[in-house]
């Protein structure tokens, strides 16, 4: 690769997201020669490491996490010896001396050109602490040789956000400030650029004229897990509705791009985000269904409820489910609902985008020769499954007519016989050659919070709940199902071939 010579700082080097993310995202851009000829990956953490024992603790996390396998000798022997550690306290600053020591000895090494990455895999309180650091010693850069990569969450709510913007702001330019989402770094999402604006087949339909709604969905089968601290404070719609499903929405809803730069992208999904309708308090409750997971069975083992999670208080009413009706309210989308929904628990892990077009104008063929009346969908699945369906009426085989739904499948295993890339791989390397694309913009993230603060604030001032009101292995609460229902409609899924 003709990258520049690289330092990749990692805080929260010790940190889970490294082990099971960064470290084998970077190990497999080194193997398929993505990684600049010079680098240098340094961890940093409070823990005291020498070098040699934080290479093995990596290489036994990639060795466990990478997509690819066990790690190969040869490969590690070239790579292993590019990781070091830097043991930091962050609160007591003074340790910042021998990072900026660290950065200058391979400056040094690798030449005037090296670029400095900043990843902050820390909790967000750390955000400022650190970032406030890298300006006193005089670490920031500029917009040619040093970046800072920032985790989520971004922002508590949107006066949290705001302010860490404006924190991060007055400290480095917006261009060398990459916020990730990893949802934009998974292949199948990248694809919604592709599959919308590299044809000319669906554009003339994707509009209020030929769409009768939307449904974007993510649904997870595991619950919190050993995260409960941090979800606690969080939910399903602070963690997955402000970020990820409303950019799956913001690639669903955009308007065609003049071209594929960056902020040109990123301007035409602040768009959507700002043309959303927003909710007065009093049509929270009506357009949007929250729920929390009870105790249930899960592949033969019974599985606790929410609130006897670790670190969860047993009284608790955060959300670990959430379904909201949205509108775009623009000429394209005038009328068209968007149902986005979420949750852990539930029966399936699975990601879809669901559009479903008009129903035809006239029905010619009377109703007992079509099996299944089904209008038109086109069927996105980002994960597990990686298909684009699009489902249409036809005819059956046999001397009667007879009518029922078919797909025509686009599917990346029969497709494709390459592999395709974790999404930190692409962000990483993102970050490495400067592509902003796929990182969330500061004005996007606070439209995000500003459409999502009226659903938080009214959740916040009712919470006495009749918590829990899902079992595991459930589709959520029944709430979730009349939201869609009372609009004719129903939550579309995909029929499971096998579970998790
Ligand atoms: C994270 C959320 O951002 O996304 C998690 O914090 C969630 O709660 C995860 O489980 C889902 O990501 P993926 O890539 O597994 O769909």
């Amino acid at each position: 690769s003709n990258l520049k010579p690289t330092i990749f700082i990692i805080f929260g080097g010790t940190g889970d997201l490294n082990k099971r993310k960064l470290a084998p995202a970077l190990y497999n851009l080194y193997t398929e020669g993505y990684m600049p000829e010079k680098f240098s990956i340094i961890g940093t953490g409070r823990t005291e490491f020498t070098d040699e024992k934080y290479q093995q603790e990596l290489l036994d996390s990639i060795n466990e996490f990478s997509r690819n396998g066990k790690v190969k000798a040869d490969k590690w022997e070239k790579f292993g010896v590019n990781i070091h550690y830097c043991p930091i306290d962050i609160t007591s600053q003074k340790t910042f001396e021998d990072l900026k020591e660290n950065i200058e000895k391979y400056k040094a090494e690798f030449g005037e050109d090296t670029q400095v990455i900043y990843y902050l895999a820390v909790a967000p309180n750390f955000f400022p602490l650190i970032a406030e650091c890298l300006k006193k010693y005089k670490l920031t850069g500029n917009e040619s040789n040093s970046r800072i990569v920032v985790e989520k969450p971004f922002g508590h709510d949107l006066e949290s956000a705001k302010e860490l913007n404006l924190l991060l702001d007055g400290i480095f330019t917006e261009k060398q400030i990459y916020r990730i989402d990893h949802y934009l770094g998974k292949e199948t999402v990248q694809n919604m650029m592709a599959f919308r604006f590299a044809n000319s087949l669906f554009e003339p339909l994707w509009n209020r004229n030929y769409i009768d709604h939307v449904q974007i969905s993510v649904t997870e089968q595991l619950g919190v897990g050993d995260r409960g601290g941090y979800y606690e404070g969080s939910g399903a719609l602070r963690d997955m509705i402000q970020n990820h499903l409303l950019q799956l929405l913001c690639l669903v809803g955009m308007e065609a791009p003049i071209s594929f730069d960056a902020d040109e992208i990123r301007d035409r999904k602040v768009e959507v985000l700002k043309a959303m309708r927003p909710f007065k308090p009093e049509e929270v409750s009506y357009n949007s269904v929250r729920g929390q997971y009870g105790k249930g069975w899960v592949a033969g083992k019974e599985v606790p409820g929410y609130r006897h999670e670790n670190a969860v208080d047993s009284h608790s009413n955060t959300e670990t489910f959430a379904a909201v009706k949205f509108h775009i309210d623009n000429w394209r989308w005038q009328g068209v609902p968007f149902y986005l929904r979420t949750g852990k628990r539930l029966n399936q892990t699975s990601s879809l985008i669901t559009i479903q077009f008009k129903d035809v104008p006239h029905h010619i063929f009377s109703s007992n020769v079509a099996e299944i009346w089904q209008q038109n969908r086109l069927i996105i699945s980002l994960q597990p499954e990686m298909s684009i369906r699009l489902q249409v009426q036809a005819k059956r085989p046999g001397v009667d007519m007879v009518l029922n739904p078919v797909d025509m499948v686009f599917d990346y295993k029969g497709t494709y016989d390459t592999d395709t890339p974790e999404a930190y791989e692409t962000l990483l390397l993102d970050a490495m050659e400067g592509d902003q694309t796929l990182f969330m913009r500061g004005d996007q993230v606070e439209a995000a919070w500003e459409l999502v603060m009226p659903i938080i604030n009214t959740w916040e001032n009712k919470t006495s709940l009749n918590f829990p009101n899902y079992p595991a292995d459930s589709w959520g609460p029944e709430e979730a199902e009349a939201l869609i229902a009372r609009d004719g409609f129903h939550w579309f899924t995909l029929p499971i071939k096998e579970k998790e």
